[in-house]
């Protein structure tokens, strides 16, 4: 392409760039005439390039001994050997290390200066797991994980910590975010389960697209905005082992209904990129299931966006999932099933990859339609991105509210809505501020435990890029006149397994807590995901369990502050405990917030987004059926005996519900439904609660569960207030995936559930 060319090409390229909405899914003209320009004059060699990733890693000076030199710095030839002779599109990533948004800026500089220098100046795409707030971004504002999130029950914290993360991530110039993972957590013990929304679709779809609305934004990606990454397209997260990447098996009518409506509603919300499922999902690898690619989410759903693989999964291919015999063979597989970008991405094994799928284009064995397919959807994205117009080659645009007090007050507001208050015997929180406390258990002074894997780090566990946040012991110690603080245990990880070991300052402990009032236990898990998370049981590590044995010895009031990713199994130690927090991962601000919900300056409100198992060996849903419930003891139907159910959670105020009404007895096809309920703060505290909506369906050709979450909403009541809510309900709303896979709604008789309220009403298509 001559300079005059390119110019026109630019100028196409810029003079689109206004108004266009990414919510559409529909395709600008002008936009695909620019890319049809250009990929008119890219060489098959230039197309392959655009669909490689690299990590940071591969273009970083490393020593004589191969090592990464410090601090971390570009090489050269590194860069010009993947941009220029490689054409490579993408770069991911930051090996362990934090960067200084300084240092960011220079490192997308560089790259993208690179970028200008090919053939058809397309700007490189960078992205990152910022997947709790800007994590690899020294002083970054860190949220709940989202579990935690997803506990809030509240959509305005999931778009705000969205829409804050994106801001922080495009000041350090990187404008692509691999989140949110839409997996479901169906499956306690899966390392990743923190990861995710929890177990149940609507509240995963619902803070899917909430989150995906507050990265993108409302219109183009503009530099306040990050593309998303829904992850991990599909299935992921139901590992039938529980160990991370092991197989799934999922009916198709559990796939329709559950792990798809999350991926699809976020699709529809305008999300431009997907990663695809490590796994394997009823014997199909994620990255060979064409059906799940192609037909589902790209010629059915209409995604113009483009999927990314994962860490290594083309090599995966060949090497794990042993679906083809040779590497070219399977990088052939995964391209013609859909997959667009190819996280290859070390070095040298992109340069083969590049190769490998040149050949396999010159030999007819990927078609050109497949690679324009794929290097069209790239583009694209790069240019809702915007980053033709801001490569950040040279930007100078501020970003003056990066870890502002602004943004963290809003990290704060998320984590105090989060934190779960499971039991609260005798109203004993909120405790007076003159008691004296003991402090104990292995996560009370940690902050890498309050936030969890990504966080500075992959595995979330390095001190060394901590910000000055209080854990939960400081926090305690500036809000009480007098805490003692023991360890009672260590956390450790041996051989793939939790091994912790009784630390010696636990009869300390027991003596302290004679003459203290109230001993505060601080128990859960280390920071991990992926296969470093994998455990071989979900019990509470019995070392933790037993500091609550013993110090119930003293017959001191316990109160039990959980900081897990996972519900760990506490069925022994609960009854020990007077009172229960569940903070799930709270993030930088969890210290500050458990303090202040102990003392009673914040009034908890958060509600479970899973049900916690009581047992290790039955694991149930809130949303199980009929046959589950009945116990072969009893007779009766008392077998759903969860720990705690889903969507559980107390306050330190009490609210009461009457007065259900529905608009109709008999909603039809084409009507709706409109149902209304009065909820009254009865307590002492102007407090939150989560108004839910569950809907049963009595009788259906699909044995029906017996209630699903159908609506929610999160409200705030001064004491003695009494507000109406009131919600509609619609055809889909009823509908489930029938015998002849398609959705249908069947006539009959529905019930709606809320709290202790419920009425009938019957549907007539
Ligand atoms: C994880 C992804 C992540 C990617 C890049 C993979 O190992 O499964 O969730 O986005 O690495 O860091």
């Amino acid at each position: 392409m001559n300079k005059f060319s390119l110019f026109i090409v630019a100028i196409v390229l810029f003079s689109c760039n206004s108004n266009n909405s990414v919510k559409s899914n529909k395709l600008d003209p002008k936009i695909e005439n620019s890319i049809t320009t250009i990929l008119r004059k890219m060489s098959i060699e230039e197309k392959v390039g655009q669909t490689c990733q690299i990590t940071l890693d591969a273009i970083l000076l490393k020593d004589s001994r191969n090592t990464l030199v410090e601090p971390h710095q570009i090489d050269e030839n590194k860069l010009n050997q993947a941009i220029i002779d490689y054409n490579v599109g993408s770069i991911l990533n930051v090996s362990n290390h934090t960067f200084s948004l300084k240092k960011w800026n220079s490192i997308i500089k560089d790259i993208q200066a690179v970028a200008l220098k090919t053939n058809h100046k397309i700007p490189v795409i960078y992205g990152v797991d910022a997947i709790h707030g800007a994590t690899y971004i020294k002083n970054s504002t860190l949220f709940p994980q989202e579990i935690g999130l997803a506990a809030t029950w509240n959509l305005s914290h999931a778009k705000k910590m969205a829409e804050i993360t994106a801001y922080e991530t495009r000041a350090s110039g990187v404008p692509w975010n691999f989140s949110p993972v839409l997996d479901l957590g169906r499956k306690p013990i899966w390392s990743r389960f923190f990861e995710t929304l929890g177990e149940d679709v609507y509240l995963a779809k619902t803070f899917g697209t909430a989150i995906v609305d507050g990265y993108q934004g409302n219109q183009m990606i503009d530099s306040n905005h990050v593309v998303a990454c829904l992850k991990h397209y599909v299935g992921y997260s139901y590992p039938s082992s529980g160990r991370d990447r092991t197989p799934s098996l999922i009916p198709n009518r559990t796939m329709e209904e559950y792990y798809l409506p999350p991926f699809k509603d976020a699709v529809d919300a305008g999300a431009l990129t997907v990663m695809v499922n490590s796994g394997e999902v009823n014997g199909i690898p994620g990255h060979a299931n064409k059906y799940l690619l192609t037909e589902v989410l790209k010629e059915k759903w209409g995604f113009i966006g483009f999927a990314v693989s994962d860490w290594e999964d083309f090599i995966n291919l060949h090497k794990v999932a042993q679906t083809d015999s040779t590497l070219k063979d399977a990088i052939a597989t995964a391209i013609n099933a859909g997959v667009d970008m190819s996280m290859v991405p070390n070095n040298p094994e992109y340069k083969n990859y590049c190769n490998l799928l040149v050949e396999l284009v010159r030999e007819g064995r990927v078609s050109q339609k497949r690679l324009n397919d794929a290097v069209r959807r790239i583009i694209r994205v790069k240019y809702y991105a915007n980053l033709f117009e801001n490569s950040h080659s040279s930007s100078d645009i501020e970003y003056p509210k990066f870890g502002s007090e602004e943004f963290k007050k809003a990290a704060y507001n998320a984590a105090s809505e989060s934190v779960t208050l499971l039991k609260n015997n005798n109203d004993i929180l909120p405790l007076s501020k003159d008691k004296s406390i003991l402090v104990l258990g292995p996560t009370a002074n940690s902050l890498n435990c309050l936030n969890g894997a990504w966080t500075h780090t992959w595995q979330g566990i390095d001190q060394s890029y901590n910000n000055s946040y209080p854990t939960i012991k400081e926090a305690l110690e500036k809000k009480f006149k007098n805490v003692s603080f023991f360890e009672g245990s260590k956390m450790l990880m041996v051989n793939g397994d939790e091994a912790d070991l009784l630390s010696k300052d636990l009869s300390n402990a027991v003596r302290a807590a004679k003459s203290s009032d109230v001993a505060i236990i601080c128990v859960g898990e280390l920071p991990s995901t992926e296969r470093p998370g994998d455990i071989y049981s979900l019990d509470l590590p019995i070392e933790q369990q037993f500091i609550v044995k013993e110090i119930s010895k003293t017959g001191i009031p316990i109160i039990l502050v959980l900081v897990e990713g996972r519900p760990k199994i506490i069925r022994e130690i609960e009854p020990l405990s007077n009172a229960i927090l569940q903070a799930y991962l709270p993030g930088d601000q969890g210290g500050k917030v458990i303090a202040d919900i102990l003392a009673g300056d914040v009034i908890p409100s958060g509600k479970l987004p899973y049900t916690y198992p009581r047992h290790n060996g039955v694991l149930m849903y809130y949303d199980h059926k009929q046959s589950e419930v009945i116990n072969a003891n009893t007779w009766k139907n008392d077998f759903y005996n969860p720990q705690w159910d889903f969507g559980y959670g107390l306050s330190y105020s009490s609210f009461s519900y009457s007065n259900l009404k529905l608009s109709t007895n008999t909603l039809f096809s084409n009507d709706k439904l409109t149902v209304s309920v009065d909820v009254e703060n009865t307590g002492e505290f102007k407090a939150k609660e989560v108004v839910q909506l569950y809907i049963r369906d009595h009788y259906a050709s699909i044995s029906p569960s017996l209630k699903k979450l159908k609506r929610f909403l999160k409200i705030e009541l001064e004491v003695n207030e009494t507000r109406t809510i009131e919600f509609s309900i619609g055809k889909d709303d009823l509908q489930f995936y029938g015998i002849g896979n398609n959705w249908i709604t069947e006539d009959g008789k529905f019930s709606v559930m809320i709290s202790n309220q419920s009425q009938d009403f019957n549907f007539k298509n």
